[in-house]
């Protein structure tokens, strides 16, 4: 599956000593380095590098390269050295670059990653010349682990030799290795969570189905969290009339799943997060025309994120008390399937109108919001879905859109988007806009109208919340299909994974 590398950490006397290892058979090896403004290195670097300095000077020159973030210079067969590349990753920050907006070494990571096609033995000199402490060189790991990320399950045949599963190892040589390697053991958890919540997003439809899915959501049991699955029997008897009338025209049976992560020291109110899992789309009886349904095996990107932010919580033993609860269906059209004008009875007691059975997603919800709140009575709800397509006519896909009954959560989850690179805007909700779901023969009905979709989906969810702090983020811009980054090159992105683990991380643990 993935092309993992295997990461080490060394000091800088470790990497000078050893020296290239690899050779014929196993691969290349490669030398990075950081660089300054005007190409300065750092002494330890400078020291390392001394000996190729006529050919740093002449390739740095003939390919303009000043040092500056982003830009990098591939030196083969560097003179002078024993490496079979040279790799210089420019760090000095660029004019645009706000003070606000601190140098990110994940994306540098990643970036130093997406050179290393082919290399087998990688070191780096973690050495920026203005400094940095251990969490950068981890911060670096993690972009480098998220940037390996493959998906190539079904594939039989190579697509070239660069495709060839070398395992590249990594060892990154920094000031204080003990510091790099202890600031490095949760970040290799989040990794594997971003990159689970990619694997279950890129999965095919007829694989990943339902009862699939929550199998693979009952795997995290080994790392200490609690399963708990909801069958169809169980759900009538809850009553989860909303979720179960998506799921009835299928033959792949609804599930919901329930994870929890008891990680504080005292019996907490836990912390919650919700996902919509609709497997396949195909909007049901209001089918989709045929163009990119293919995409729509990715409906599932907010409980895929559920699940791989439950694995990062629980990898790095997060000292928070956590509960997933993920809906999973299929909307299918069939003989079976619910109809535009059925009106059905959701968990809470509201009936909901069923106007176009492709607004499947807030009905799943609708009932798994409900049953969170009323079971758990959590601090907060942040609920993630591919909800709408009218927030990406809003937002396009660099920022995920977010609505919310409290401003302390709609904050902190925007710092917690600043940080980790994955954005979130927040848009209004108000009472104009519930009017809009107002049916003439039910509590409400499933869509609004063609005005402000996203907007309307997020008044029909806040009708399952009640008093509690709720953060809704529609996420079918950045879950799927967006553009690849320096830490994602995958069809699926992991989206949410990193920016829910460093809001708990920032406000909810110890
Ligand atoms: N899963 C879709 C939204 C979607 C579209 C996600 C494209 C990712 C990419 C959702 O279930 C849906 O079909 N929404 C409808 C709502 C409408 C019928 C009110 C939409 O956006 O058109
Ligand atoms: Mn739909
Ligand atoms: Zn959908």
């Amino acid at each position: 599956m993935p092309v993992s590398p295997t990461i080490e950490f060394a000091s800088f006397a470790d990497i000078a000593a050893a020296g290239p290892a690899a050779r014929g058979d196993e691969g290349a090896s490669a030398l990075i380095v950081l660089a300054g403004d005007n190409v300065a290195f750092g002494p330890q670097t400078q020291r390392l590098v001394a000996p190729a300095a006529q050919a740093i000077e002449r390739a740095a020159r003939a390919a303009k390269f000043k040092g500056k973030a982003g830009a990098a210079l591939d030196i083969l067969a560097p003179q002078g050295l024993g490496w079979d590349r040279l790799i210089v990753l420019g760090v000095a920050p660029k004019k645009d670059d706000s003070a606000a907006e601190p140098f990110d070494f994940t994306n540098l990571g990643g970036q130093a990653m997406g050179k290393l096609a082919g290399a087998a033995r990688v070191a780096v000199m973690f050495e920026p010349p203005a400094g940095a402490d251990a969490a950068a060189a981890a911060d670096f790991a993690l972009g480098a682990a998220l940037r390996a990320y493959k998906f190539d399950l079904y594939r039989t045949k190579k697509k070239d030799d660069s495709d060839k599963d070398t395992t590249v190892a990594l060892t990154i040589a920094t000031a204080d290795a003990a510091a790099a390697r202890a600031a490095h053991g949760p970040r290799a958890g989040l990794a594997d969570g971003v990159n689970l919540a990619r694997n279950l997003v890129n999965e095919p439809p007829n694989v990943l189905y339902p009862e699939e899915f929550a199998n693979r959501a009952k795997e995290l049991e080994k790392l200490g969290v609690s399963v708990e699955i909801l069958d169809v029997k169980a759900m009538t008897e809850l009553g989860m009339g909303a979720l179960l009338g998506v799921g009835q025209g299928s033959i792949r049976e609804s599930r919901v799943v329930i994870m929890r992560w008891n990680g504080a020291a005292s019996p907490d109110q836990p912390v919650a997060f919700v996902g919509k899992g609709v497997c396949f789309d195909t909007g049901g009886i209001s089918i989709k025309p045929a163009a990119s349904m293919e995409d729509m095996k990715g409906d599932m990107a907010g409980a895929a994120c559920v699940v791989g932010l439950m694995h990062a919580l629980a990898a790095r033993k997060a000292k928070v008390n956590a509960i997933g609860a993920i809906g999973l269906v299929e909307n299918m059209p069939d003989g079976a399937a619910q109809r535009p004008g059925d009106i059905v009875r959701s968990m809470s007691g509201q009936t909901i109108e069923i106007i176009n059975t492709d607004a499947e997603g807030r009905l799943v919800l609708a009932d798994v919001l409900w049953y969170v709140q009323d079971k758990y009575k959590p601090r907060f709800m942040v609920d993630l879905a591919t909800l709408t397509g009218a927030i990406m006519v809003a937002l396009g896909q660099e920022y995920a859109g977010l609505f919310s009954n409290n401003d302390e959560l709609s904050e902190r989850l925007s710092k917690a988007g600043q940080a980790t690179g994955e954005k979130v805007w927040r848009l209004p909700l108000s009472s104009g806009y519930d009017k809009m779901i107002d049916s003439k023969f039910a509590d409400m009905k499933n869509t609004g109208g063609r005005y402000g979709g996203s907007i309307t989906a997020a008044q029909f969810l806040q009708r399952y919340v009640e008093k509690t702090p709720w953060a809704h983020l529609d996420i079918a811009g950045t879950g799927m299909g967006s553009p690849s980054s320096e830490v994602n090159q995958s069809w699926a992105s992991g989206w949410g994974v990193r920016l829910l683990d460093r809001l708990v991380k920032d406000y909810y643990e110890g």
